[in-house]
């Protein structure tokens, strides 16, 4: 696991996207996992910034974001594909045939899911994993557990987890659904590469044992040190422990 340290949670998330500026250029056709939440959203803005400039650098490539609220339409400025059309597809002009997404109100959410596992394979499988990190050590949505799901699925969110997400729903907790929709830890270790970016003291425990050697499905994130590809992008806060 590579670990990279920077003085503030802005400069962490520009030099992510850098790096992913640079992969894209040598791979445009890369398949991406992205993430929403704050976090992000400072990645996005330079991604918006720099394809600005070079209107090709996402002409070609494929995103599959990791997760998405049960019953929330797409539409819903609530909802994660909107927050996506918000701060990266439309602003980059990319077209809904490059974009994959979770629909949270299918008829069928276990058959939804089952769909994304084969729209991933059919594009060839993950290239890089942009993750975030609950502050409970959850990574997509997949939430501490005596057992973790492997595959794309329906997921029951934690309580922390809802208080946190309450901001995309006017602060409004009764409005936060209960479930979601989230690819699976094996889903997530299948990329080739994963960047997860933690910034902020309230991530700072979860860090210290994604990175503490032990393996627990109570720690979800803990599972990334078995992949071979990983590098975490920290700010300072997170990083002291
Ligand atoms: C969101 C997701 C979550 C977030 C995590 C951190 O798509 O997969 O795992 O990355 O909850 O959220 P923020 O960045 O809002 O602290």
């Amino acid at each position: 696991m590579t670990v990279k340290i920077f003085a503030s949670a802005l400069e962490a998330a520009e030099a992510l996207a850098a790096a992913l500026v640079d992969e894209l250029r040598v791979r445009p056709h890369l398949v991406m996992a992205l993430p929403t939440g704050s976090t992000p959203l400072p990645m996005y803005a330079a991604l918006r910034r720099t394809a600005a400039d070079e209107p090709q650098l996402l002409a070609q490539a494929r995103t599959f974001n990791l997760d998405e609220f049960a019953g929330v339409p797409a539409g819903d400025p609530a909802s994660y594909r909107s927050y996506m059309e918000r701060e990266l597809f439309q602003p980059t002009g990319m077209s809904a045939r490059q974009v994959g997404f979770l629909d949270g109100c299918a008829d069928d959410l276990e058959a939804e899911c089952d769909r994304y596992e084969r729209q991933i394979a059919g594009a060839g499988g993950l290239d890089v994993a942009v993750l975030g990190l609950g502050g409970n050590g959850h990574i997509g949505f997949n939430e501490p557990a005596s057992v973790l799901q492997a595959r794309t699925h329906i997921t029951t969110l934690e309580p922390t987890t809802r208080l946190a997400n309450a901001r995309w729903f006017g602060h409004d907790l009764n409005r936060v659904p209960h479930r979601a929709l989230s690819m699976g830890v094996g889903t997530l270790l299948g990329a080739r590469r994963i960047m997860l970016m933690a910034t902020g003291a309230g991530k700072r425990r979860a860090v210290s044992e994604l990175r503490s050697g032990r393996v627990t499905t109570q720690v979800p994130a803990s599972l990334l040190q078995c992949h071979p590809a990983v590098t975490l992008w920290l700010d300072r806060d997170a990083a002291t422990y």
